[in-house]
């Protein structure tokens, strides 16, 4: 599937109750497993490339896992040396929570990526591990895959973050549960807690203080997980902008996780002027519920603080803003810069291909608001990209090409999609 023509749809309504569940969820699910003494179940799990590639690596650290199609169920009897090579695809969160997990784990592991992966930044979790004695290695110095692994004894730690990152702080609380006494992890902003709700959830002794974490190293192995993955908020809210931009649209996104560190693009959409409810349907590891969005016109805002809670959902904004009326700002966002693309330049190229009016800057962009046209846009290998364009698509028309790489969080868009407009797939 190498392009896509999109064609500009007329109003709609509907309730969505098929969106990809979560990935940052579902991949956490199964490596968590390998850390519980029963039988894990996690129900509705994303199957897609980056979380497959996540339950493939398990299955090679020695997990048995059966899956009758609805629930996977997974028992570990401790990580064991791998015979393959893991491959992590395009996933970084996949990549850098092993990292954490693997570094105290008896053997020798080698993580590896697409070409996309192994451009990007390792040092972030490779730095901090080592300080605490970590035996990881990778070309430029521990900085790109493929990294090795020899696990090793790993101390304790009270570590500051620079970046507001959940990769990197799930990687150092796996570290912790395994160090030789207790851990602080503390970061600049809250970023997505999955990572601390799930293992607390099964047992692990964590405490949160505000930007505190305060992990104490597992003394016996935890409880298993009993999971249902909500659906995933960022890519929900492909369709919530989908609808903010469509006169008279109106869309019921049904069981999304809540969690407020994941659904700030919703509320940043809400301060644009568009029609946002949110309905809590129950709350286990997660609160859940449905997001109701209606269509009103949209006007200009400026985005600076709370950065990594509306990271993944940039791209689609930016749409919106494109579509709003006056000047949108967003800064503070460098992170943008090392995501599966250089997402400031890929929102920046495609923006000004479709005719709108955009400053680029070192931290984010500004723009100005107007008349989207139909263009040809290249998603450069990135997901986010190619479905934030296609939604732009839905005002204009718009082709664009390299989609390979929605199959990586969002395998059934097209499907929803055509539920909106008419599409024509090469
Ligand atoms: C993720 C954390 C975020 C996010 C990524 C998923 C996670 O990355 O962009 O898509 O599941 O922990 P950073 O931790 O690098 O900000």
């Amino acid at each position: 599937m190498n392009k896509v023509v999109v064609f500009p749809t007329k109003s709609f309504s509907l309730s969505i109750s098929e969106i990809a569940p979560d990935k940052s969820i579902s991949h956490r699910s199964v490596m968590f497993a390998m850390l519980s003494k029963g039988v894990s179940e996690i129900e509705n799990f994303l199957r897609a490339e980056d979380t497959l590639n996540s339950l493939e690596i398990v299955k090679n650290l020695g997990a048995k896992v059966e899956d009758d199609g609805k629930i996977i169920k997974i028992s570990s009897s401790g990580i064991q040396e791998p015979f393959e090579i893991l491959d992590c695809g395009n996933s970084g969160t996949g990549m850098r929570l092993f990292c954490g997990l693997l570094s105290s784990a008896n053997g020798h592991f080698v993580l590896t990526g697409d070409k996309y992966l192994r451009r990007r930044p390792m040092k972030r979790v490779s730095a901090p591990l080592m300080s605490i004695g970590a035996k990881l290695d990778g070309r430029q110095n521990g900085d790109l895959a493929p990294l090795s692994i020899r696990g090793a004894s790993l101390k304790a730690f009270d570590y500051e973050s620079k970046i507001a990152s959940a990769q990197v702080k799930s990687a150092m609380i796996l570290a912790a549960l395994r160090a030789d006494g207790v851990c602080t992890y503390r970061e600049p902003e809250l970023s997505r807690d999955h990572t601390e709700r799930m293992l607390k959830g099964m047992g692990a002794d964590i405490k949160v203080d505000g930007l505190t974490t305060t992990i104490a190293p597992l003394t016996n192995l935890l409880e298993p997980l009993k999971i249902r993955v909500p659906a995933d908020p960022s890519s929900a809210f492909f369709f919530a902008v989908a609808t903010a931009i469509i006169p008279n649209a109106s869309v019921i996104l049904e069981g999304v996780t809540l969690n407020p560190t994941r659904i700030e693009a919703f509320k940043a959409l809400e301060r644009m002027g568009a029609n946002i409810s949110y309905e809590l349907k129950n709350d286990k590891y997660e609160p859940v519920g449905n997001i109701h969005v209606k269509y009103a016109p949209l006007h200009g805002i400026v985005i600076e603080n709370n950065i990594s809670w509306l990271i993944d959902e940039l791209p689609a904004l930016s749409i919106a803003m494109a579509c709003a009326s006056g000047e949108s700002i967003v800064k503070n966002a460098k992170e943008l810069r090392v995501k599966e693309s250089d997402r400031i330049s890929t929102v920046v190229e495609g923006l000004r291909a479709c005719g709108i009016a955009v400053d680029e800057q070192e931290d984010g962009y500004k723009i100005i608001g107007g008349e989207l046209q139909k263009a040809e846009v290249e998603s450069d290998g990135d997901h986010r990209i190619a479905m934030s364009f296609i939604i732009a698509g839905l005002k204009c028309g718009m082709e664009v090409s390299d989609l390979d790489c929605i199959n990586t969080s969002f395998p059934n868009f097209f499907e929803l999609l055509k539920k909106i407009t008419q599409v024509e797939l090469n």
